[in-house]
């Protein structure tokens, strides 16, 4: 499959993905969905993002060439067949989750519930000898438990194959399940998704080891997008734990496609996953490893800690990337040559020794870096207050459950000097 082949309609970007009612599924990759202009139109598809980070995965998304593309509170819709959703799995770098709607219908109790999910045809994806696990969310609807729900879908699906397998069904499997589903019940509305990745994309597969507070990659790889750094500059992570921002860096900059380094995806486990689809899935990769670039600029990460840097190395080295880690505290952080970006996740926190003199330090090492630009993730405003300058941008995103502030800073050379203390 050539990218021209997805036939992408530009014309058709910024539209919205259009209703499904009822599901389609069909029996391969391709026929699951229209890659083509002029035939059906093409599956609603969303992919989940870490809230505040939608117009990243938005810009991503565009620049993938991916049709009906609309951010939305926690994602971004966009619509296209298996083949494109298996696409976005593989490439999109700042998405957790990319989910496929089936159906959506009014659920104000368990039975209609039941009869929503049972209108579904099952049959393409899961067959006696699959196993499923369904993941449900209830807000603002007189469904107010998520296990309910889930169960009651759950019930609905092997209620239907128990039937048209004569009595054979699949089973539940919470831990490594065939088929992820997701349940959004929402004001009484229940749309009911297939998660095409089958789980977080979260997880590339070159984390060996993780510190007690790692970023996911999906929100350093968002990180990096709003920091406004152009993959040509060098880029600094001064803090740099199990190294997940530089890392996501250089395999954003060499344009490694961040699935091609897991073993495979939910997709791939499904009924309908015949030799047609496993042949689009090869090419796809293929396709992927082509476009790898050799070489990246500078792209350095330090940390204090020694342990840290050992994760770190050895995080990029099954990520197939080669970085300069450096031991050092933030104090002793260097310009770069020409003036780079630093984008970096602080620590904060007792448990993590944030401490009032290490921002201090920090803020005093931005001084010296006239000409440079700076990304902080910042978890407490006490990291920041020692910055003497306004910062460009202020956006607030969410590490997991913590509101955070990502902010921005371009360094002058005249008032990079000027700590807010007075001091230099
Ligand atoms: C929140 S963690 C960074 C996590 C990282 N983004 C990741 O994904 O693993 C903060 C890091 O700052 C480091 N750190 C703490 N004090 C430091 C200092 N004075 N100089 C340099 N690094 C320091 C810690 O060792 C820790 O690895």
């Amino acid at each position: 499959m050539s990218a021209k082949g997805y036939n992408h309609d530009p014309l058709n970007d910024g539209g919205t993905a259009p209703p499904l009612a009822g599901a389609t599924p069909q029996s391969s990759l391709r026929s699951d969905g229209p890659t083509r202009v002029g035939s059906a139109p093409p599956n609603p598809l969303f992919a989940t993002a870490a809230r505040g980070t939608e117009g990243a995965l938005r810009d991503e998304l565009r620049e993938l060439r991916f049709r009906g593309v609309r951010a939305d509170r926690g994602g971004v819709h966009f619509a296209g067949g298996l083949d494109e959703a298996a696409r976005a799995c593989l490439e999109l770098r700042t998405a957790i989750r990319v989910l496929k709607k089936l159906s959506s219908f009014e659920s104000p109790t368990g039975d209609a519930l039941y009869e929503g999910a049972s209108a579904i045809d099952w049959s393409p994806y899961l067959t006696a000898s699959h196993t499923l696990a369904v993941r449900a969310v209830c807000q603002d609807s007189a469904l107010t438990h998520s296990q309910f729900v889930a169960q009651r879908t759950k019930d609905a699906v092997v209620d239907q194959l128990r039937t048209k397998l004569g009595g054979a069904r699949p089973s539940v499997d919470l831990d490594d399940p065939d088929v992820v589903l997701f349940v959004h019940v929402r004001k009484n509305q229940a749309t009911v998704y297939l998660d095409v990745g089958g789980g977080s994309l979260h997880k590339r597969g070159y984390r060996a080891n993780a510190l007690e507070a790692p970023l996911k990659e999906t929100l350093a790889a968002a990180i990096l997008r709003l920091s406004g750094w152009d993959r040509e500059r060098p880029l600094v992570d001064p803090m740099c734990g199990s190294g997940t921002i530089p890392i996501e860096a250089a395999l954003w900059a060499r344009d490694i496609a961040p699935g091609l380094l897991r073993d495979g995806f939910g997709y791939e486990r499904w009924a309908c996953h015949d030799d047609e689809a496993r042949k689009l899935t090869k090419e796809l990769r293929e396709e992927a490893r082509a476009r790898i670039r050799p070489g990246a600029p500078p792209i350095i990460g330090s940390d204090i800690d020694p342990e840290a840097l050992s994760i770190a190395r050895e995080n990029a080295r099954l990520a197939g990337v080669s970085l300069v880690w450096r031991r050092a505290h933030v104090r002793d952080l260097a310009p770069t040559d020409p003036p780079g970006v630093v984008v970096t996740n602080p620590p904060y926190g007792e448990r993590l020794e944030g401490s009032d003199d290490l921002y201090r330090d920090m803020a005093r090492a931005f001084g010296r870096l006239a000409g440079h630009r700076i990304a902080l993730i910042a978890g407490s405003p006490a990291i920041v207050r020692p910055i003497p300058w306004k910062p460009e941008t202020a956006l607030a995103i969410h590490n997991g459950d913590i509101e955070c502030r990502l902010l921005t800073y371009e360094v002058h050379g005249r008032r990079a000097a000027e700590g807010r203390d007075g001091r230099r």
